[in-house]
């Protein structure tokens, strides 16, 4: 969900309200996922490296993240959405944790979409935290296969992504779902996240339809 800070700056206003702006177009694309049938949605919102940031935007998110918790669980509950969060948790605070348990086992009845929100989280983190739970496991080295390992990564719940969409204009992973990507299609949009709408979401998803996936493979000769 990348361009909240630019959309700010657009509008000489401080990042935070870029941030605040993020939440509300992510609310908007849960439901336009859910109306298109989609069953899983992963949004990065804040890495293993965001800490970096300087410390007044990073409790500010750390606010928002529980402000929009509390404005919009019921919400989401009430459109079917199933929360869960995918990260390491040990190091946000009590508060937020506790906010996240209550986001995920009030939803965990939900089916119609599963929304992921990948949250100090990092592609390297997840494989190695993987790896060292199936040591941890006792799994022996010749049994620690490309599918056993798959079970203990924090998206194990989920298949992996056919889309993956990065707005903002970069054209980069930045440490995203690594292990997951290995055979995803990857779509880049100019827009910054607080302006990516349905239209967008359909533009994605059209150019998705365009490609042709041989996961490695030969091209598909029957209908
Ligand atoms: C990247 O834009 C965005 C983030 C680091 C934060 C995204 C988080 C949210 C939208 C809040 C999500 C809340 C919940 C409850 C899931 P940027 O700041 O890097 O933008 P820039 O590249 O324009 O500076």
């Amino acid at each position: 969900m990348d361009g909240n800070g630019r959309w700010a700056k657009k509008r000489f206003l401080p990042r935070f309200f870029g941030h605040k702006a993020g939440v509300d177009a992510l609310v908007k694309i849960v439901q336009a996922c859910i109306d298109r049938g989609i069953e899983h949605l992963t949004v990065f919102a804040f890495s293993s490296e965001n800490w970096k940031r300087p410390s007044d935007e990073v409790s500010g998110l750390m606010g928002l993240v529980l402000a929009a918790v509390s404005r919009y669980l019921a919400k989401m509950g009430a459109m079917g959405v199933r929360i869960r969060i995918v990260g390491d948790r040990d190091a946000v605070s009590d508060k937020l944790r506790a906010a996240w348990n209550e986001a995920e086992s009030s939803t965990a009845h939900n089916s119609k979409l599963t929304l992921n929100v990948a949250f100090n989280y990092g592609g390297r983190w997840d494989i190695v935290q993987a790896t060292r739970k199936a040591i941890a496991a006792g799994v022996p080295a010749e049994e620690l296969t490309e599918a056993k390992l798959s079970e203990f990564m924090a998206m194990a719940h989920a298949p992996d992504p056919d889309l993956f969409i990065r707005t903002g204009g970069e054209v980069r992973i930045s440490n995203f779902l690594l292990w997951q990507v290995a055979y995803t299609e990857f779509f880049f949009s100019d827009c910054l996240w607080p302006e990516f709408d349905e239209h967008e979401l359909d533009a994605a998803i059209a150019a998705f339809h365009e490609r042709d996936r041989r996961f490695g493979g030969v091209k598909e000769t029957t209908a």
